[in-house]
């Protein structure tokens, strides 16, 4: 049984509130938040004492015993979260994205090397029926080599304020960091460079620039076109967003939970088509990424998406934003991230 304090219970984290309560390897032992709103209906919820809540990680930390944390406070809180708690001996798992600039996501995996501690980003998106069949698919290599992928994320949404509706390029660094993790997730790929621009249409209540589009390279030739907006007019996809990856032996196309297979073994015509049902899968989002966690600590090896994984994802993000800033075309791993990357066992 693993001891957790949970950081951030409100919002999105009455997800983490629900996915603990109902495990039964986890026992949480500190609630934190600094709304007293957010504390209490975390107690009613989950039938715990208002004992056990806190105004801080430190106040918790020094007042409970703990295995590791869960922290699903917005980005800029993560690197503090995650590496207080793994200095003070605990294992972390925070919410995507790793955090709000690629100096902190740095410090993260410094310190994880450093503490030799698991910090697991959620990743969940890995961990949905449809996203895990387009994989499974993919990596049996049905498709071959692949050799370009278009990937289409246009959604109208309001968070009504909050940090998305302030922070520079929000559906790049708040969303897409699910995309480019599916990309690797899927392919099996990792990106070395990228171009890409950002712009805010006149109509977007976000202040940062809310549509984008980036262009990877990928580390065996392919590229990766990707297109995002989260002011888009009606034309809307699923979370997912809309895939076309295409392969020497055909293309893979997701759209709105339907998987479709094109067979095009020869130049350039469709042999046949195959729709795939969407496997069930035991455990999907969240409770998926503690399992994972759970089974990591048990085995003493690394979960999938821990920070020493996700570095190459969330470098993908930073490297965008670098991009669309610059104008230019980047690589994904700087210099300090690449030598970082080098000193992971
Ligand atoms: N994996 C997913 O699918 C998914 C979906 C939504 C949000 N998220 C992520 O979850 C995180 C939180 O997003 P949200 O939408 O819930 O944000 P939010 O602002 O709605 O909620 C954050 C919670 O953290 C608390 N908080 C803020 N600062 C704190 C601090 N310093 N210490 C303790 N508590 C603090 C707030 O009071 C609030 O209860 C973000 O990283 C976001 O990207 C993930």
């Amino acid at each position: 049984m693993k001891r957790f304090i949970h950081v951030g219970v409100g919002g999105f984290g009455r997800v983490w509130v629900n996915v603990l309560k109902q495990s039964k390897s986890a026992k949480v032992v500190g609630l934190v938040d600094v709304r007293d709103e957010a504390l209490e209906a975390a107690c009613q919820t989950a039938g715990y004492d208002r004992k056990i809540c806190f105004k801080s990680l430190e106040e918790a930390l020094s007042r409970v015993k703990a295995d590791a944390i869960v922290t699903s406070t917005p980005p800029s809180f993560h690197r503090h979260d995650a590496c207080s708690a793994m200095k003070a001996g605990l294992d972390a798992i925070t919410e995507k994205p790793m955090s709000d600039s690629m100096e902190s996501c740095r410090a993260m995996l410094k310190t994880a090397i450093e503490t030799g501690r698991s910090c697991v980003v959620s990743q969940n998106y890995r961990y949905s029926p449809a996203m895990a069949t387009v994989a499974q698919i993919v990596r049996s290599g049905k498709l071959g080599r692949i050799g370009q992928v278009k990937l289409d994320f246009y959604m109208g949404v309001d968070f009504h304020g909050g940090f998305r509706h302030e922070m520079p390029y929000p559906v790049i660094i708040d969303m897409a960091i699910h995309h480019f993790d599916l990309i690797r997730y899927i392919t099996g790929l990792n990106a070395v460079a990228v171009s890409g621009a950002a712009w805010n249409p006149p109509w977007s209540n976000y202040k940062g620039n809310c549509s984008s589009t980036a262009l990877f390279e990928m580390n065996n030739g392919a590229r990766v076109l990707y297109n995002a907006s989260w002011c888009a007019k009606g034309a809307f996809c699923d979370w997912n967003g809309n895939w076309q990856i295409e392969g020497e032996k055909g293309t893979l196309l997701y759209q709105k939970g339907e998987i479709r297979l094109l067979h095009a073994p020869t130049l350039y015509a469709v042999k046949r088509e195959e729709i795939f049902p969407a496997r069930p899968l035991k455990l999907q989002g969240q409770a998926h990424i503690l399992h994972d966690f759970l089974r990591a600590a048990s085995k003493g090896s690394v979960a999938p998406t821990d920070v020493r994984d996700n570095i190459q994802s969330v470098a993908m993000v930073f490297a965008a934003v670098r991009a669309m800033e610059t104008g230019r075309k980047v690589k994904v791993l700087d210099e300090q991230t690449r030598a970082l990357a080098g000193r992971i066992k």
